[in-house]
């Protein structure tokens, strides 16, 4: 995820267990064949997590996107991933993004050129397309899926919202099952996982092959861990565990990234760490106030000083 999927939070993450693949925020296809790992806030990454790390790469034109796949591979990760899913329109004016599903042929080529130059596992990230029409809407992100693995694709991530939708309107998970029919590669599903119950529900309805985590993972760092390992932050053990994401990230940031950045990096995660909460807002106005890693250490430990009371789902919107 874009500003949020660095390299501090996937160790964070790595720390907690409990999932099979992280992925990179987005990194510019044109940027990645002469980014230095170690300047750049994005194509940065831990020797130690490429066997579990897939690259994700935006771009809308095939050599490009071609060129900086190879260099993913020569780096040793773990995979290639396409972003055909981001609508951003600052993204999508710059024909990156959704926008490269306004043009399947345009997408497949895509495909094929980064299949032809890599052989590590190439995924691809899509959502339902721009069509408006439901039913139509829904048959084209079959089709898409079907053209993707015909050009080489070895597994999808599936959003299952049109593109303009945002997330105005719960994904159809239906949809997923459209997608997983269609192909016989293995298909994630992804859109409002928040707990453990929601990825039975999630394969019940799509039958899909694997689930993929955005918000909640940023939010809960151990909902991994939570679904494939048992683990239970509601332990005595684990009563400060919100705490103790937070400060860890705080230390994690400024271990990868100088003070400035690593300040400006963890704002972005404020308002996933206060959602959890019942007065979420004045946590977040509390963690935002503050200028410097020890400011955020002790902003940290007066909001937890008293255990905030949280909520049983916590509250997205003040995290979009
Ligand atoms: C702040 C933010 C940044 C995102 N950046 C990316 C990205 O770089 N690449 C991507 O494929 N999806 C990105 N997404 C979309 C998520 O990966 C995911 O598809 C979406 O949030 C729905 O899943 P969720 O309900 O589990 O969050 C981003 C979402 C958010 C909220």
């Amino acid at each position: 995820m874009a500003g949020l999927g660095n390299v501090a939070f996937r160790e964070l993450v790595a720390e907690f267990g409990g999932f099979g693949l992280l992925f990179t925020g987005m990194c510019s296809a044109k940027a990645v064949h002469q980014e230095n790992r170690y300047i750049s806030k994005v194509f940065k990454w831990r020797d130690e997590e490429l066997p579990f790390l897939v690259c994700q790469l935006l771009g809308g034109d095939p050599d490009s996107m071609a060129l900086a796949a190879e260099r993913v591979q020569r780096e040793g990760f773990f995979g290639v991933d396409l972003n055909f899913g981001c609508c951003a329109a600052a993204i999508c004016k710059k024909g990156g993004g959704a926008s490269i599903l306004k043009d399947p042929a345009l997408a497949k080529r895509i495909v094929a050129a980064v299949r032809e130059r890599v052989s590590i596992p190439l995924f691809v990230k899509f959502r339902t397309g721009w069509e408006r029409d439901p039913l139509r809407a829904s048959k084209e992100a079959a089709q898409m899926a079907a053209s993707f693995e015909e050009a080489g694709a070895d597994a999808l991530i599936f959003h299952p919202r049109m593109a303009p939708d945002r997330r105005l309107r719960p994904p159809k998970w239906e949809d997923i099952r459209l997608v997983k029919e269609a192909v016989s590669i293995p298909v994630f599903g992804n859109g409002n996982i928040f707990e453990t119950s929601d990825c039975e529900k999630m394969v019940n309805i799509s039958s899909c092959d694997g689930i993929s985590i955005g918000r909640m993972a940023v939010a809960r760092p151990w909902i991994f861990a939570t679904i494939t390992d048992g683990f239970s932050p509601e332990s005595s053990s684990n009563s400060g565990i919100y705490r103790y994401t937070a400060m860890r990230m705080m230390r994690l940031l400024l271990e990868h990234h100088d003070e400035r950045t690593a300040v400006k990096m963890f704002k972005k995660f404020v308002p996933y760490y206060s959602a959890g909460f019942k007065f979420g807002h004045s946590i977040s106005k509390q963690l935002l106030k503050t200028d410097s890693p020890d400011e955020i250490l002790r902003a940290v430990d007066a909001v937890f000083a008293t255990p905030p009371e949280t909520t049983a789902r916590p509250n997205m919107h003040l995290s979009l």
